[in-house]
């Protein structure tokens, strides 16, 4: 049996019983007025972050959903486009769709704006989207490209851009890694499939989101997630899993490569009322400019004394130089 069928099974299991500490992460509630979520929703929310950020969503969208679980996150997404399937949600295991189908016609007797025929549920492979190119705006999935080994991480990455219009988006939650994972839980199938083992550094993770075909990518938040503990996991020492949020942008790709954002900023305490470095980055003075990895690192080779540059903060909401 392949680590996919694997993953099948766990999830036809976490379809059937509520499975307590799969995944999840604690969280805010998301409060949007007239916004009710159905308690089974919330209670098989198997994600590990969110992809539903503000700054990506307006009016008109059509968003695909990869990994549908209890259905909340297509939920929160069918909030703002609030047209008949204006959210695509594709799942491979039936049994997860019948638990998302039941929560939408229970969303829609407590949501007076919801209607189902909003969210279209698809069976379906991440691995091999059931949806033409180009169909969407966003593409959105939460702790299910964790689980893919690296070629098929390419692969489903490859697929989400492909279902992507020029410019969509690509919102992304899964566990990254501070420190390689052993091959031998890397092997382990369940551990895999309960997104515990898959976790790549976050280097890494980045560096396929950009062999995709994306050019700007952000890292929107980046939090405790799991401890792979020395003594359960036979370890050397413990290994800290993280969950990230990153969003990343179909844009061109630049010749020396993603402009990927992790909250750095330059602030200018010159003379002047601004400092430009003629690469197209213009400072004003006293006000932080958000800037990618790649400017950063080159602003801080500038040696110069008025020229601040701020570490990450590992939350970048937009509104770079790039
Ligand atoms: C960890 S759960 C996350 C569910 C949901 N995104 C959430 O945040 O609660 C992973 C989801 O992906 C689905 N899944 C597993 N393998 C898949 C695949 N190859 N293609 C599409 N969906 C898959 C599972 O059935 C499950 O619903």
């Amino acid at each position: 049996m392949s680590y996919l069928e694997t993953a099948h099974r766990v999830y036809r299991d976490a379809a059937a019983r509520v499975q307590k500490s799969l995944c999840c992460t604690p969280g805010p509630r998301f409060e949007l007025p007239e916004l009710t979520i159905p308690q089974t929703m919330e209670d098989m929310n198997y994600g590990c972050g969110t992809t539903v950020h503000l700054q990506d969503l307006s009016p008109g969208l059509d968003v695909l959903y990869i990994g549908v679980g209890s259905g909340m996150e297509a939920l929160q997404f069918a909030y703002f486009t609030r047209r008949p399937r204006s959210v695509l949600a594709v799942d491979r295991v039936p049994e997860m769709l019948e638990v998302a189908r039941r929560n939408f016609a229970e969303a829609e007797r407590v949501n007076p704006w919801f209607r189902s025929e909003f969210v279209e549920l698809l069976e379906g492979d991440a691995l091999s989207l059931p949806v033409a190119d180009a169909r969407v705006d966003l593409v959105a999935q939460n702790c299910l490209f964790n689980i893919f080994t690296p070629e098929h991480l390419d692969r489903a990455l490859a697929e989400a851009a492909r279902a992507l219009k020029a410019g969509g988006r690509l919102a992304l939650s899964d566990p990254i890694c501070e420190e390689p994972i052993p091959k031998r839980l890397r092997d382990d199938e369940r551990l895999r499939a309960e997104c515990l083992s898959g976790a790549l550094p976050l280097d890494e993770y980045v560096a396929h989101v950009a062999r995709a075909g994306f050019g700007t990518i952000e890292i929107r938040a980046r939090r405790p997630y799991r401890v792979l503990d020395r003594r359960r996991y036979g370890l050397e020492k413990d290994l800290l899993l993280e969950s990230v949020e990153a969003v990343a942008i179909r844009s061109p790709m630049p010749s020396d490569g993603p402009c990927v954002f992790a909250g750095e900023t330059v602030v200018f305490v010159g003379n002047d009322d601004y400092f430009d470095d003629g690469r197209g980055h213009h400072v004003q003075r006293d006000v932080p400019l958000p800037v990618c990895r790649k400017t950063a690192a080159a602003m801080r080779a500038l040696g110069r004394e008025d020229l601040i540059v701020t570490g990450p903060t590992w939350h970048c909401a937009g509104g770079g130089c790039c």
